[in-house]
C-alpha cells in the first residue's frame, strides 16, 4: 500500500476546476517530483492534499487513513508537512519562534527536535536569535524546511524548491533533501530545474492544466522527447 495515494482527484477555486481527475501515489521512502509549467495546479494539488482546499470529488488517502476533506490541522498531525511556495516565514519572529511554530500539532521534545534541525542547518543554530525577515534567502529556505520537520513528518511536500536562490546554495540544500530522504521521510517536490530534480528523485508526475499527463522514472524520464521539448529546452 503506498504512503499517500491521490484518487481521481478534482478541485479548484469558487466555480473554477483547476484539477482534474488527479491520480498519484507515493510510496514509502520515495522521493518524487511533480514537475508543470506556470499555472498548472501544483500548488493546487499541495493545498489540497493538506486540507487548505476542499475536494469536490475523488478521495485522498494517507497512511491508510482517508483524509479527503479533513481539517488541515489533522492531517499535519497524522504526518504531513509543507514547505510552501515563497516560504511564507513568520518575519517578525526569530529562528527559534519559526521552528517552535512548526511543532504546534505535537508540541513533545520540542527543545529536541530544534536541535535535531540546527544539527542538520548549523546555519540556523548561528542565527537562531535572528529575524526570520532579516535572513538570506537560502537562511530563509532552510528554515522553512526546518520549520516543516519540526512536525517530524512522514510527508515531506516542497512547492518552488529553488526559487531565487543561488546556485551554490541549491546545490547544498539539495543534498540536504536527499539524505533527510534516505533517513525514511518521502517527499514530493516542486522544481523549475528539472534536470537537477530527475537527477535526485526516484519517480516524476507532469501536471498539465490540471491532469497528470505523464509519469514515470526519473532516470527513463531524463531522455524521453516530450520531457526533453517541454522542460529541458532539448
Ligand atoms: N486563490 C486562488 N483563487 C482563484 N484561482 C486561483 C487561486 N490560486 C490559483 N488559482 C488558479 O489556479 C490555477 C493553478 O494555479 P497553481 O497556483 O496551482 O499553479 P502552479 O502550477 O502552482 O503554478 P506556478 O508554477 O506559477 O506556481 C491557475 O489558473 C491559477 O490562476
Ligand atoms: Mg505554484
Amino acid at each position: 500500500m503506498a504512503l499517500l495515494e491521490v484518487k481521481n482527484l478534482n478541485s479548484g477555486y469558487g466555480d473554477v476546476q483547476v484539477l482534474r481527475d488527479v491520480s498519484m501515489e507515493i510510496n514509502e521512502g520515495e522521493i518524487v517530483a511533480l514537475l508543470g509549467s506556470n499555472g498548472a495546479g501544483k500548488t493546487t494539488l499541495f493545498r489540497t492534499i493538506i486540507g487548505l482546499n476542499r475536494v469536490w470529488s475523488g478521495k485522498i488517502i494517507f497512511d491508510g487513513i482517508d483524509i479527503t476533506n479533513a481539517p488541515s490541522e489533522f492531517i499535519v498531525k497524522k504526518g504531513i508537512s509543507i514547505v510552501p511556495e515563497g516560504r511564507r516565514l513568520f518575519a517578525g519572529m526569530t529562528v527559534t519562534e519559526n521552528l517552535t511554530m512548526g511543532a504546534y500539532v505535537n508540541r513533545k521534545n520540542i527543545e529536541i527536535k530544534i536541535q535535531k534541525i540546527f544539527d542538520l542547518f548549523p546555519r540556523l543554530f548561528e542565527r537562531r536569535n535572528h529575524l526570520a525577515g532579516d535572513l538570506s534567502g537560502g537562511e530563509q529556505q532552510m528554515l522553512a524546511i526546518g520549520r516543516a520537520l519540526m512536525n517530524e513528518p512522514k510527508l515531506l511536500l516542497i512547492d518552488e524548491f529553488s526559487l531565487g536562490l543561488a546556485p551554490a546554495v541549491v546545490e547544498s540544500l539539495i543534498k540536504i533533501i536527499s539524505d533527510i530522504n534516505r533517513e525514511g521521510v518521502s517527499i514530493l517536490i516542486v522544481e523549475q530545474d528539472v534536470q537537477m530534480i530527475l537527477e535526485i528523485t526516484h519517480r516524476a508526475y507532469v501536471i498539465e492544466v490540471g491532469s497528470i499527463t505523464i509519469n514515470g522514472k526519473s532516470s527513463e524520464l531524463m531522455h524521453d522527447s516530450r520531457i526533453k521539448e517541454a522542460y529541458l529546452g532539448i
